[in-house]
């Protein structure tokens, strides 16, 4: 007998399990490091630019396929392009998102530690220097990021095979409201601590002679990281999307909540930064180091605040990478479950295992074995690099060349997108040129450029 395909019970439900993917430690954790490597406001704007040309219309299209095909990302193409090679562009997306978990997982076992460390009260007191070192004593030593990241591989676990409904849906509708209340008030605080200005002006002005190709790759790249584009993602939930479901207002939710809580996190960890003089190209530590110090700073006369508010943030940042981590799992789990014909726990025990093994490695080689690179870049930042600024952007055009030229646009384009009803013509320009022009060209320009080729 055929089981009958999960489903998001509720259209609050749709849009706050897309968001709570989109949403995680690519606002918090990369959004600001890479801003602040790329120089900034004007890093800022390209990003911004590059959701709203080519990151929308990429959502638009892993919703259309993801839900027309009802099927995990690699099957989708495979049942809307039979026999034809378009199939290995959900096999990319598979791969990619599974290298991605295994490196993101490592990060997300960090916001555990400081959950911990805030629990046990162990921040109270301490200066700029402490959060420096205890940062890279902790992400360099060998057992604790393991222990958390397998911790946390189990949490992810934990929900997916609780299924979607119950697992992916419930947890998002909680964590999601919570953090983004938190992040505001926290922002208003950032703001007014003494120097706060600088940080506020590294955001808003921008310096346009720091764009470099290099800046440009890395801001279309954090869109597609951020906007969970480019792997199927979003393409695998919208398989449980309803046909009610609005999908290009879905997106659009999506894509505001997401940009709107990576500028509030900009907001939040810049002012912070320059208020403390830490430089803002400070790389992957800049979040855990910057932030306790801002609940040290701004609560330093009440003490139980600054417990409070450090403790919260962290459970929050550690949810709101959990949302993701599941996002990322369901991807892999739904594929071999369905392709390979395993039960859905058995295909998520092999997605865990893997993950936790790989992860090992990922974290292992920020410490002890940080001499074993590989173009410079040590297994952890080579993921990142590979999947940020090659493979999401490839994914990400194969895709967008898939629904602008290959999609039936009578057939299946235009009622997907119009869920039966109506669209706005503009709105159907707009989506068919980005898709067949803007995003290919742009993001080809920008890596033939990017790689030394043009
Ligand atoms: N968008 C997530 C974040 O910002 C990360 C992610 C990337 C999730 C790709 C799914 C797919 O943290």
């Amino acid at each position: 007998m055929k089981q009958q395909r999960a489903k998001f019970g509720s259209k609050l439900g749709v849009i706050l399990a897309s968001a709570g993917s989109a949403v995680g430690l690519g606002n918090v954790w990369r959004f600001p490091y890479e801003a602040g490597n790329n120089g900034g406001a004007a890093f800022i704007i390209i990003y911004l630019i590059s959701v709203v040309l080519i990151g929308m219309p990429i959502i638009i299209s892993e919703f259309m396929i993801g839900r027309r095909s009802k099927s995990n990302t690699a099957g989708a193409y495979k049942k809307l392009a039979p026999h034809t090679p378009w199939k290995w562009v959900g096999r990319l997306g598979v791969l990619t998102g599974f290298l991605i978990l295994c490196y993101y997982v490592v990060v997300a076992g960090w916001t555990l530690e400081y959950v911990y460390q805030s629990l046990i009260d162990s921040f109270h007191g301490q200066d700029k220097d402490f959060f420096v070192n205890q940062f890279a004593t902790f992400s360099q030593s060998i057992f604790r990021p393991i222990l958390w990241l397998v911790l946390f591989m189990l949490l992810t676990h934990f929900i997916i095979v609780r299924g979607v409904e119950k697992g992916i849906e419930e947890s998002s509708k909680i964590m999601m409201p919570l953090l983004f209340i938190l992040i505001i008030v926290l922002v208003g605080f950032s703001v007014s601590l003494p120097g706060a200005q600088a940080g506020i002006d590294f955001l808003i002005k921008p310096d346009w002679g720091k764009v470099t190709p290099k800046v440009i790759l890395s801001a279309v790249g954090q869109a597609f990281f951020s906007l969970s584009i480019g792997m199927g993602c979003l393409c695998t939930y919208a398989s449980y999307f309803s046909k009610e479901t609005k999908l290009g207002r879905t997106a659009i939710s999506v894509g505001l909540i997401d940009t709107f809580i990576a500028i509030l996190a900009g907001f939040l960890i810049f002012p912070a930064a320059f208020s403390v003089g830490i430089a803002p190209g400070a790389g992957p530590s800049l979040v855990f180091v910057t932030l306790p110090n801002v609940f040290e700073h701004a609560f330093g006369g009440v003490p139980v605040l600054a417990y409070l508010f450090s403790l919260l943030f962290y459970i929050l940042l550690a949810m709101a990478a959990l949302t993701s981590t599941i996002s990322i799992h369901e991807v892999i789990t739904a594929y071999i479950h369905e392709e390979f014909h395993y039960g859905r726990k058995q295909a998520a025990r092999i997605v865990t295992t893997t993950c936790i093994v790989v992860g090992t490695f990922c974290s292992l080689s920020l410490g002890p074995w940080q001499q074993y690179t590989l173009f410079d870049l040590d297994l952890f930042s080579l993921f990142d690099f590979v999947t940020a600024k090659i493979l999401l952007p490839v994914g990400g055009v194969l895709i967008s060349i898939f629904a602008g030229w290959y999609l039936d646009k009578k057939g299946i384009f235009l009622e997907e997108i119009s869920t039966g009803g109506a669209i706005r013509p503009w709105l159907y320009k707009f989506l068919i040129i980005s898709l067949r022009y803007i995003a290919p060209i742009a993001i080809f320009l920008v890596f033939l450029n990017q790689f030394g080729i043009f």
